[in-house]
């Protein structure tokens, strides 16, 4: 599945076209969840998603998000990220929303976690758990 969002922008979810190596890159050197995060784990939890996205600006990857689901009740999204130089113009929600509401997982419930992006996600109907979510950290 593919969206062309204008001014050379594009999303696609095609997992072959994805450049492991850019992202990689990104995760473990910019991401404050990913640091160190080996090559190989990386590229197995590439190969064990249910779904991952590139954004790409000209052809070249500039974001990427990867779901967790078992395909029909609960989906979990994570490795949210756009390059910086390319961040303030609405290419955050729109590699969000379509991520979770334009594909299969739409009717599945979705969970996150952020530290400081949490406005994004309320554009895209995230709202602060209730009282029924427990977590245990690893
Ligand atoms: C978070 C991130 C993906 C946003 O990308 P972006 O393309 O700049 O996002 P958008 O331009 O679509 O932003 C849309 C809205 O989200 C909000 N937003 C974006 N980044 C935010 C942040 N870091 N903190 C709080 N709100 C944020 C803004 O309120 C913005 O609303 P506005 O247009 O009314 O100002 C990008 O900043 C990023 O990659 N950050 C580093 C990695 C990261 O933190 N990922 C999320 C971890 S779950």
């Amino acid at each position: 599945m593919r969206r062309d969002l204008g001014d050379g922008y594009e999303l696609d979810d095609d997992p072959r076209r994805i450049d492991r190596e850019t992202v990689h890159r990104y995760l473990t050197e910019e991401a404050y969840w990913a640091f160190g995060r080996p090559r190989g784990v990386q590229d197995e939890l590439i190969d064990g998603a249910a779904r991952v996205v590139g954004l790409y600006y000209e052809g070249v990857q500039i974001g990427f998000t990867r779901t967790l689901s078992d395909g029909h009740t609960q989906s979990y999204l994570a490795d949210v990220y756009v390059l910086e130089e390319h961040r303030g113009r609405g290419l955050g929600v729109e590699l969000v929303r379509f991520s979770v509401d334009e594909g299969p997982l739409v009717d599945t419930k979705w969970l996150l976690h952020t530290a400081d992006a949490h406005d994004l996600y309320r554009k895209v109907g995230f709202t602060e758990p209730g009282d029924r979510l427990m977590e245990r950290r690893s």
